[in-house]
């Protein structure tokens, strides 16, 4: 190791609330530092005493759902895989809530308030979404919400395959690392990606599907409901069905 590796070794000990350093091999053995040196005082001492084993096997660290999700954002970056960067995206909208919900919803794509927020659904089918959450006894920080699409597609034209190709991975990521029991496709878009299927949300909505590990309910897109304010009623009994899939 050399001085620079052993400052960063250092640096990153002090981050985990590591306040001391000791000669002492016994140190290690025991539950209370002691003659631990403070690390602040700037005494880079390496306890050269303990054997180091040729066999050590890679130490694979388990992240916590938080910590995951902020390294999908960081491997999103900013984005550049797909030309929604050159029409006009003012930000990546990620995604929020919940890291250990048991229930997500995944929509299509940010329309002009969630691109200029950099929230998803916090415009008028945003507000819809969170009285629908609401009318399950839930709020929305417990849930966590996410589009298919992490950028504004222009005008709010549909996402184009390539775009979803670029994209998708991003969002099984999110997925995986929330694991949430149950997922909610919001719309033709998000069901039909998830699902890889072209069926039609009509055909798709009132049925249960396994995915990944969760239930997935496809169901009508807020944005929908606004237009077509009798469906209202189907999704209701599609989020009874929630309710009742999440406390089985
Ligand atoms: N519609 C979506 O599909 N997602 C949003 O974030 C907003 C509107």
């Amino acid at each position: 190791m050399d001085i620079d590796q052993l400052k960063e070794h250092l640096r990153f000990a002090r981050e985990l609330g590591v306040t001391g350093v000791s000669r002492d091999p016994a140190w290690r053995a025991v539950d209370t530092p002691r003659g631990a040196v403070p690390i602040s005082a700037g005494v880079p001492v390496a306890d050269t005493r303990v054997p180091v084993r040729d066999d050590a096997q890679p130490v694979t660290i388990a992240l916590t759902p938080i910590e995951s999700l902020a390294a999908v954002r960081t491997d999103i970056g900013d984005c550049t895989r797909c030309k929604l960067h050159t029409l006009g995206r003012t930000q990546i909208v990620f995604g929020v809530g919940n890291p250990n919900a048991d229930l997500m919803f995944v929509g299509e794509a940010p329309g002009r308030d969630e691109d200029v927020q950099g929230f998803p659904f916090v415009g008028r089918a945003g507000q819809l979404l969170t009285k629908i959450i609401e009318a399950i006894a839930l709020k929305r920080e417990d849930v966590y919400i996410a589009n298919v699409i992490k950028c504004r597609p222009p005008e709010n034209r549909n996402p184009e395959p390539d775009e979803v190709a670029s994209c998708e991975p991003f969002l099984f990521r999110q997925i995986d690392i929330i694991k949430p029991k149950v997922i909610v496709a919001l719309g033709k878009f998000g069901a039909q990606t998830l699902l890889q299927t072209l069926d039609p949300i009509s055909r798709l909505r009132g049925r249960v599907f396994d995915y990944r590990g969760a239930k997935l309910i496809p169901t009508f897109h807020p944005a929908y409901l606004l237009r077509n304010p009798a469906s209202k009623r189907e999704v209701w009994e599609d989020m009874k069905l929630v309710r009742s899939l999440l406390t089985s």
